[in-house]
This record gives C-alpha cells, sequence and structure tokens, in this order.
C-alpha cells in the first residue's frame, strides 16, 4: 500500500480548487465523510463563494437532517436544507429496478443542485466523489457493478462544472484526511447516496422508506451500544434492510402475514471487499425484538445476512 500524505494532499487539492473555481461553487454535503471532506478542502478555497447544500431525499436516517445542519454550522460552512422528498417520492413511484433507482436519484439530485445553484449564481459543482465510486460504476473500462448516484446518474445536459477533489483516494485515506481537517464526522459509518432508497428493496414508497429508517436506527443504536459496552467492535458498516417477501408469523394468538428485515454489519477496509462480521447472539435478538416490537404492525420477521463482498456487494441494490 502506498503512503498517503494528508497535509501533502491538502496543500495541493486547495492549490488546484483555488485555480478551478473561478466562480461560486456549490457543493453537494450529503453528512458523510467523503462529502464533508471535499466541504473542508473546498472552503480553504472558496471561502464565501461556496454554498453547501444538503438534499433531504426523505431516503435519510432518522434525525439526519437536524444532524448534518449542525456539523456544516461547525465546520464553518455556509449551508442549505432543501427538502425536496415529495420530488423524490414521485420520481421513484413504480420503479424496483435497482440501477434504474439509482439513475433517477442521481437525476433528480442534480436538478435540485442546478435550481438552488442557479439562485446561488454557482456555477461549480463539488462532490465527494471517491475512486470506489467510479470504480464500480464502471470507470476505467470495468464492469458496472452498480452506478453510483453520483457518477452514474449525472445527465449530461448538466449545467454546471463538475469538481471532485477527491475522486482518487480510497476510504482509509479520505479517513486520514477527515483526521486530519479535524472533520467531526471522520469516523461516521459510510452512507449511500440513494439512501434507504436501495435499502428497500422493489418500490420504495415513503411508507417502506419510513420502516427501514426506523430498523436502520435500531440497528445503529444497538450495536454502538454494544461497541460502547465493550460487547463488540463498532463494525465498519451495519443496517438494515427492507426485503420484498412478506412472510407468515403470529402475534398473540393472531396470525400475522408481515415484511422482512434483514440486518447487516460489515467489516471492510476500503469497501472494495467486505467481510460478514459475527454479532454476538444476544445483541442479535435484542435487535431483533426491538424491530419486531416497534415495528409491531409491518414486521414480523428477522434474518441476518452473512455474505462477504464478494460474492455479495455491502449495499443489497
Ligand atoms: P457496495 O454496496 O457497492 O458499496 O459494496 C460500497 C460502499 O459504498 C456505499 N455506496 C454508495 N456510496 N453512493 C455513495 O456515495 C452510492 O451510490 C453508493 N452505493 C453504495 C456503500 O454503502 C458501501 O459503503
Amino acid at each position: 500500500m502506498s503512503f498517503f500524505d494528508p497535509a501533502k494532499f491538502t496543500e495541493g487539492a486547495v492549490q488546484s480548487l483555488k485555480k478551478e473555481l473561478t466562480g461560486k461553487a456549490i457543493i453537494a454535503a450529503s453528512g458523510g465523510v467523503d462529502s464533508t471532506v471535499a466541504a473542508a478542502l473546498a472552503v480553504k478555497a472558496a471561502g464565501d463563494k461556496l454554498l453547501a447544500i444538503y438534499v433531504d431525499t426523505g431516503y435519510m436516517r432518522l434525525g439526519e437532517s437536524a444532524f448534518v445542519s449542525s456539523m456544516l454550522e461547525d465546520l464553518g460552512v455556509q449551508h442549505q436544507v432543501v427538502d425536496a422528498s415529495e420530488r423524490f417520492y414521485n420520481g421513484l413511484k413504480g420503479i424496483i429496478d435497482p440501477e434504474e433507482k439509482r439513475k433517477i436519484i442521481g437525476e433528480q439530485f442534480i436538478r435540485v443542485f442546478e435550481e438552488e445553484a442557479r439562485k446561488y449564481g454557482g456555477k461549480f459543482l463539488i462532490q465527494g466523489t471517491i475512486a470506489p465510486d467510479w470504480i464500480e460504476s464502471g470507470g476505467g473500462m470495468r464492469d458496472t457493478i452498480k452506478s453510483h448516484h453520483n457518477v452514474g446518474g449525472l445527465p449530461e445536459d448538466m449545467e454546471m462544472t463538475l469538481c471532485e477533489p477527491i475522486r482518487e483516494l480510497y476510504k482509509d485515506e479520505v479517513r486520514s484526511l477527515a483526521e486530519f481537517l479535524e472533520v467531526s464526522v471522520s469516523h461516521r459509518q459510510p452512507f449511500p447516496g440513494p439512501g434507504l432508497a436501495v435499502r428497500v428493496m422493489g418500490e420504495a414508497t415513503p411508507k417502506r422508506a419510513e420502516i427501514v429508517r426506523q430498523a436502520c436506527h435500531i440497528v445503529e443504536e444497538e450495536l454502538e451500544l454494544a461497541s460502547t459496552n465493550g460487547q463488540m467492535e463498532l463494525p465498519w458498516q451495519y443496517f438494515a434492510v427492507l426485503m420484498p417477501v412478506k412472510t407468515v408469523g403470529v402475534q398473540g394468538d393472531v396470525r400475522a402475514y408481515g415484511n422482512t428485515i434483514a440486518v447487516r454489519a460489515v467489516q471492510s477496509y476500503d469497501a472494495m471487499t467486505a467481510q460478514a462480521i459475527e454479532i454476538p447472539y444476544s445483541i442479535l435478538k435484542k435487535i431483533s425484538e426491538r424491530i419486531t416490537r416497534t415495528l409491531k404492525s409491518e414486521v414480523n420477521r428477522v434474518v441476518y445476512d452473512i455474505t462477504d463482498k464478494p460474492p455479495g456487494t455491502i449495499e443489497w441494490e
């Protein structure tokens, strides 16, 4: 593995951004480590000629908008929260194909950014794209594994000039850069740009998004608690997936016919490969009990995904 020097990288990146950004810029800020690092670099180069836009797609984690807003505030980045959930829900109506979902989401994102950029007078769109995003999207003559929302979804007629200051970096390098830049989310687990839409198998209706949002929240809380209590190490990534099957169960003495949630927790280094981890059984039981209790009328079965990447991927879509 080659040696990565965050100080040297920062100096070079800020210099090139200063040259490249000849007008106002907006940055797509998701609250994840990639886009936050890109924002931390961009604000050094563009200062108050930078506006961070956080889009609430309706497929975000519980409490995410408030969290991201306060984090950007702390970073000293001028920002705006745009609630575009209706638009994303409408765009995904009736869509079940994972690649189609990703492309629609990518396009909706760009349209929202274009509208906001027009209001702000932004000529550049900065994104926190990193190497696995474009590699898996079929860059460099590779096969398309999945079109990352920030790569495959970009429309050809986009009005802004795209600028991607960390596109050559891998996740471990981004994290070390985040530590160097004192970005508070440096160790936050990754969250996919298309959000919970790729954790709802099949049509990502608002109702199904809400189910997986609650389930993801429970998985996050329980694993973070277990790691604080020293019962296990915090996995690299951990979440819930809503499966497209219903199964028969029983509630009290009444037949139930409900949804199935899959729990996923993996260890990884750079997201290119990953291993499903062993969660202590007592914690899995607690997660299952909490999910089926909290989502009593929706979910009556919880399973655990033990697949590595490859042959699986980390997200299910
Ligand atoms: P997969 O599922 O391909 O994911 O093994 C690798 C890592 O990337 C995240 N991921 C995405 N991140 N846009 C992103 O910014 C996307 O479209 C996207 N799809 C997957 C995933 O959560 C994992 O950490």
